[in-house]
């Protein structure tokens, strides 16, 4: 049966290593991409795409996820006193966008735990998940937008992939998978950060799943795997031994801004899509 999906889990409780000293105390999804800080593009892709209720999975030291998605009364007074229209605006919008239901992961023991944690929150029903980290440029199609097209077709387990250079395979989960045509794949099985040697492909999983209750059944049973933590990676695998699961080549330039070269390229790159400032930015970049 093909379901509707309303339901999307962020999980936001990493420690965010790669990027200390700057998460510290400060969480990376709140790291501002050009003018917005990255996980609110992750939340506005996901209520274009018809999603309604957010499972964000928290953490120590992540408040200020909530405080900025929460409504600032003292902010907006000051702007509106002082006819900051435009802003005000903008700060309000940022608090009605959608509802949001806090869930905390209380040691960050993987990525598959966190999502394992959302579970009384989601239910029996298939859901999404995004990662903060991955953001997707696409203007025609999001990321999610480009998985619940597939899904309409291949209902069951469905995840973004892209092809990553082979000195970076064992940064990703890769898959082994049949082409199906088009950028779709069956899934014949999955791999945690494989040596190079080990790869079965070249096709690297990223932040963007379609993911049925079996796999947060599996959660419930699969032992940690790679660096000692529970990992999705593993209880899809489990899952697609016994039912379909699908990978889609995502279509888009895609940026992972929890390491700090892709966090740069993906904050100029947008700030040169910006119409204020792209212009003179370009001119500034030119000159260097
Ligand atoms: P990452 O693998 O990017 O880990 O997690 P991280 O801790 O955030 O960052 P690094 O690698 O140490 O720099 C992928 C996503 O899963 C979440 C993270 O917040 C991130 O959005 N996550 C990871 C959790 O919520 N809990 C965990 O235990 C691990």
């Amino acid at each position: 049966m093909r379901f509707v999906i309303k339901k999307a889990v962020i999980p936001t409780a990493g420690l965010g290593t790669r990027f200390l000293p700057a998460t510290k105390a400060q969480p990376k999804e709140m790291l501002p991409i050009f003018d917005k800080p990255a996980i609110q593009y992750i939340i506005e892709e996901a209520v274009d795409a018809g999603i309604e209720d957010i499972v964000l999975v928290t953490g120590r030291g992540k408040q200020a996820i909530e405080n900025h998605f929460d409504k600032s009364f003292e902010l907006e007074y000051y702007l509106k006193k002082r006819g900051y229209k435009k802003l005000l605006d903008t700060v309000e919008q940022v608090a009605k966008m959608v509802d949001i239901f806090y869930v905390r992961q209380k040691q960050p023991l993987g990525l598959g735990h966190a999502v394992y944690c959302a579970r009384s929150a989601i239910g029996s029903e298939p859901f999404a998940v995004f990662l903060a980290d991955d953001l997707i440029y696409n203007v025609k199609s999001s990321g999610i937008e480009q998985l619940k097209k597939v899904y309409s077709e291949f209902p069951g387990v469905v995840f973004g992939v892209v092809e990553v250079p082979g000195d970076q395979v064992s940064n990703y989960g890769i898959i082994k998978g049949k082409s199906l045509g088009g950028n779709v794949f069956r899934v014949e099985d999955l791999v945690e950060k494989p040596s190079r040697r080990e790869a079965p492909s070249n096709l690297g999983i990223i932040g963007r799943y379609i993911l049925t209750p079996d796999v947060l059944s599996a959660l419930g049973t699969v032992k940690s795997g790679k660096n000692g933590e529970i990992q999705l990676t593993d209880a899809i695998k489990a899952v697609c031994r016994e039912k379909p699961v699908y990978a889609v080549k995502l279509e888009g330039k895609r940026y992972d801004t929890g390491d700090k070269l892709g966090y740069m390229k993906a904050s100029i790159e947008y700030a040169l899509r910006d119409k204020e400032v792209g212009r003179k930015l370009r001119d500034y970049l030119r000159r260097l």
